[in-house]
């Protein structure tokens, strides 16, 4: 079987590394669709691999700069976005005057100062663009050069030290975070030059919560934030810079200035991200889709486990497999208990 080429992600919880054998797994067990709903879509790399699959897609995210790089990627047949647009982004226009939210309040946090000035500067220059085919590859190219300037891609720690004092180590790569915005605008649009295809119909991006998406596909993909036992970061406190870029004009007033890493509160909710409410929000979001083939992803590890889950879309479907994708317990990790990918499917 001929691999399908993958855009590299950088998120948190990505599938690139899975989603050929989640699909085989469908084709194992001859289950027949012919579109798909991606409900916590991410880096869309489900969405992105349906897409080539020849299937209807519809993605969905809470993050409106999720489902921006989603239209970037998969949301078109094209890169509207020429080399020189993109390098253009990153210089001052004359006569235009400029804010510098990243620089007056992110001193010191994610980006040295100046990197901060080229951020400012660039989000702006985005705002500026009326197509908005260019404007969301634009932000795609911004948001990609913000994930891997950063040691482990998140932002969820004040530690721009971990950069600049960096001596070694394996969490990240000296080289690349050093690597200017214009080599890797560059980099990023080429990227989007390859990867951006066409499919049978254009991709539909929705921007809602889950148990806000009214949309449905004959198959849901289900793929929430992994609730940890002990120690749960959200989502929201791991990307909420990006967000913030976002909505670059809301910045200011929606900084939380008594949290380290200065959390900028746009988009924040405690569904699937709460332990009190997590069993009662599958339960609905089930139930809103019991008539489609389900498919969730989820660790042994977490809140709930993977045989409450189980239980959980046996309410809803006759047929429900839970499948073991193998070993994911991260090499640097100081928790000695097997980190098991499974897939749980009910048809
Ligand atoms: C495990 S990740 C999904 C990863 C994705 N399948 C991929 O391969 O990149 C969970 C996603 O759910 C989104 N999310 C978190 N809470 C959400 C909610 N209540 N509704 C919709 N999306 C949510 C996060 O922004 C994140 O992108």
């Amino acid at each position: 079987m001929s691999r399908i080429k993958l855009p590299v992600t950088r998120y948190y919880g990505s599938k690139r590394k899975l989603i050929t054998q989640i699909w085989d797994e469908f084709e194992k067990l001859g289950i027949e669709f012919t579109s798909t709903l991606d409900v916590f879509g991410g880096s869309g790399i489900f969405s992105y691999f349906s897409k080539t699959k020849g299937k209807s897609v519809i993605y969905n995210d809470i993050f409106k700069f999720n489902c921006i790089n989603a239209h970037a990627l998969i949301g078109n047949c094209f890169n509207h976005l020429s080399k020189d647009e993109a390098l253009d982004l990153l210089e001052p226009k004359a006569g235009r005057t400029y804010k510098s939210f990243v620089a007056e309040h992110y001193k010191g946090i994610y980006f040295p100062e100046i990197e901060n000035n080229i951020i400012d500067i660039a989000v702006q220059n985005i705002q500026h663009m009326n197509d908005l085919g260019k404007r969301n590859a634009a932000f795609y190219l911004l948001i990609q050069s913000c994930l891997i300037k950063r040691p482990y891609n998140l932002f969820h720690r004040k530690n721009l030290n971990l950069r600049t004092n960096f001596t070694g180590g394996n969490f990240g790569n000296k080289t690349t975070w050093e690597r200017s915005f214009s080599e890797l605008f560059e980099r990023f649009n080429k990227e989007l030059d390859e990867f951006c295809i066409k499919g049978v119909q254009l991709p539909i991006i929705l921007n809602s919560s889950a148990l806000e998406c009214k949309a449905s596909a004959d198959l849901v993909y289900i793929d929430p934030p992994y609730f940890r036992k002990n120690g749960h970061v959200s989502y929201h406190s791991r990307y909420h810079f990006l967000e913030g870029l976002v909505n670059y004009d809301e910045i200011e007033v929606k900084i939380n200035f008594n949290k380290n890493h200065h959390e900028i509160i746009i988009n924040k909710s405690s569904e699937f991200e709460n332990k009190d409410r997590i069993i009662n929000d599958f339960d609905n979001l089930l139930k809103m889709h019991s008539s489609s083939i389900i498919v969730i992803s989820y660790r042994n590890t977490g809140i709930p486990s993977i045989e409450e889950l189980g239980n959980l879309v046996r309410k809803y479907k006759n047929n429900v497999r839970l499948i073991s994708l193998g070993d994911y317990t991260y090499a640097l990790s100081h928790n000695k208990v097997q980190n098991v990918e499974f897939l749980i499917i009910g048809y």
